[in-house]
C-alpha cells in the first residue's frame, strides 16, 4: 500500500509541477449529515461544510462535517439525519488500492490507482485488436490524455451507430470508472453481447477527470471538479458538467464561484477536458449519429434525461426516453433489488446548466441521452465500499443493456 501511493505521488508530481502539498485529508470522525436547508441559511450550511455532497439541490443538503462543526450545523437548520457517522472509517471499507492484474472478474473487486486504469484498457484492448482501438478525447489542463476504447464489431471499424459513455466526470464518483469498464469489459469478452457488438460503435472513456481523479488519490478522497485554476481567485476547479456550452449561461442550474463545488467556468466550453470532450460528440454527430449516450456518475439511483436547464421543458421523445429508462430500471431490480428513481433530470433531480445530456441531446443530437447516478442513496455516498463493487457493476450493466436493445 505505501509503495503504491509513493508511486502514485511521484506519478502526479512529474506530470504536474503545480501541485502545492501532497498531505492527505484525514477524515476520521467526519459526519455525512443530511439536512434541510432553506435559502437563508444555505451559504452559512456551505461554509461549515468540508464538500457539498449533492450541490443543485436546494432542499436537502448532504454534507460532510469535521466533528467540530456538528454542533454548529445542527443548530443551524429544522431537521437533520446522521446518514455517516465516520467518513475515516466508511473510507477503509472502500479496501486497500490494488495494484494490477490482467484484465479479468478480479479487476472489480477493488478500486485501482490512475496508472492502472490506463493499462487495464490496454491490456484489455490488446486482447481484442481487430475489433478494438484506444482512443483519445484530448488532454486533462495537468496534461493527462483522456484515454478510451473504441470498440466495434462485423461491419468493421466505424459502420454503425455511436454509442459513447463517459464515467468519473466527478472526481470523487470512483464507482462510475469501475463500472465503465466493466461495460468495456463484458463487450469484449462476452459472447453474449456479440449482437450488441455488431449494432453499435462502442466509444468508452472511463476517467474524463483524469487531473480530479488522481488528486483524489494523493490528497482529497472527496474533491469532485477538475484541477484548473482562475487568476486572482484561491480556488481550484470547474465543474466540467456545468461547462458543456449549451444553455451554460441560464442561470439557476450551476454556480458562478470559483471557490463552489459547482462553479460553471468562466466561458462555456473553457475547460480542456470539455474541449475534448465536446469535440468527440461533434465528430459522431457529423459522421455515423449518436445513438445513445450515458455519462456515468454517483450517487443516488437516477436515471435522468434532458433536460437539466428547464424543468418544464421536455425532450422531443420525452415518453421513449421514459420507455427505455423504465425498462432499464426494471432489468435492474430483477438483478438485485436495487431500486431506481427516474425522470427528465431538473424537475426529477434539480437544476443543471451547461450538461452533458443537454448538450448531446440539442447539440449533439443523440437519439437518447441519459445520466446515471449510481449506488447507494446516500449511506456510504461516494466512498462505496469494495464488496459493492460487483453487484453495483452488474446491476448497471444490465440496465444499460435492456437500454442497447431497444436504442
Ligand atoms: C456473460 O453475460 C451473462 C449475461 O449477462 C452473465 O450471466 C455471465 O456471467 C457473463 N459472463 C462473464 C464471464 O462475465
Ligand atoms: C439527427 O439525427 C437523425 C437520426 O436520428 C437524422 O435523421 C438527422 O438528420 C440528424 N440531424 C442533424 C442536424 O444532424
Ligand atoms: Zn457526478
Amino acid at each position: 500500500m505505501k509503495s503504491i501511493l509513493v508511486s502514485m505521488l511521484l506519478l502526479s508530481t512529474t506530470f504536474c509541477a503545480v501541485v502545492p502539498s501532497v498531505k492527505k485529508v484525514d477524515y476520521s470522525g467526519f459526519k455525512v449529515i443530511r439536512v434541510a436547508s432553506t435559502d437563508d441559511v444555505k451559504d452559512q450550511i456551505e461554509s461549515l461544510a468540508a464538500h457539498v455532497l449533492n450541490p443543485g439541490k436546494s432542499t436537502e443538503i448532504d454534507v460532510v462535517v469535521s466533528p467540530d462543526n456538528v454542533e454548529a450545523l445542527i443548530a443551524l437548520v429544522a431537521e437533520s439525519k446522521v446518514l455517516n457517522e465516520d467518513v475515516g472509517a466508511a473510507l477503509a471499507e472502500e479496501g486497500e488500492m490494488q495494484t494490477y492484474a490482467v484484465p479479468s472478474e478480479s479487476w472489480f473487486t477493488a478500486y485501482h490507482p490512475y496508472a492502472d486504469h490506463l493499462q487495464f484498457l490496454k491490456d484489455l484492448q490488446a486482447g481484442y485488436t481487430g475489433q478494438s482501438e484506444i482512443v483519445t478525447v484530448g488532454t486533462s489542463i495537468q496534461g493527462r490524455v483522456l484515454t478510451g476504447i473504441h470498440i466495434w464489431g462485423s461491419g468493421g471499424k466505424g459502420s454503425k451507430p455511436a454509442v459513447v459513455i463517459h464515467g468519473n466526470v466527478h472526481a470523487r464518483e470512483w464507482i462510475t470508472s469501475m463500472t465503465t469498464e466493466y461495460f468495456a469489459w463484458q463487450l469484449l469478452t462476452n459472447a453474449t453481447f456479440k449482437s450488441l457488438v455488431d449494432k453499435f460503435d462502442f466509444y468508452i472513456t472511463p476517467i474524463v477527470n483524469p487531473d480530479g481523479f488522481v488528486y483524489t488519490q494523493t490528497t482529497d478522497r472527496l474533491w469532485r471538479k477538475n484541477r484548473q485554476t482562475v487568476s486572482g481567485n484561491t480556488c481550484v476547479g470547474r465543474d466540467i458538467n456545468r461547462n458543456w456550452p449549451y444553455k451554460w449561461e441560464v442561470a439557476g442550474g450551476a454556480s458562478t464561484s470559483p471557490c463552489s463545488e459547482t462553479y460553471k467556468g468562466q466561458v462555456a466550453g473553457d475547460a480542456p477536458e470539455n474541449k475534448g470532450l465536446k469535440a468527440q460528440v461533434d465528430s459522431l454527430k457529423g459522421s455515423r449519429g449518436i445513438s445513445l449516450y450515458l455519462d456515468v456518475h454517483s450517487y443516488g439511483q437516477y436515471i435522468l434525461w434532458p433536460y437539466g436547464y428547464d424543468c418544464n421543458l421536455r425532450a422531443e421523445n420525452d415518453a421513449q426516453h421514459r420507455s427505455i429508462a423504465t425498462r432499464a430500471q426494471s432489468a435492474i431490480r430483477a438483478v438485485s433489488g436495487t431500486a431506481y428513481t427516474i425522470g427528465p433530470s431538473c424537475s426529477t433531480l434539480y437544476a443543471t446548466t451547461g450538461s452533458s445530456t443537454d448538450y448531446t441531446d440539442v447539440q449533439g443530437n443523440a437519439t437518447y441521452s441519459y445520466t446515471y447516478e449510481l449506488r447507494d442513496t446516500g449511506s456510504y455516498g461516494f466512498t462505496l465500499p469494495a464488496n459493492q463493487i460487483k453487484p453495483t457493476v452488474v446491476e448497471t450493466w444490465a440496465g444499460v443493456v435492456s437500454m442497447l436493445k431497444d436504442a
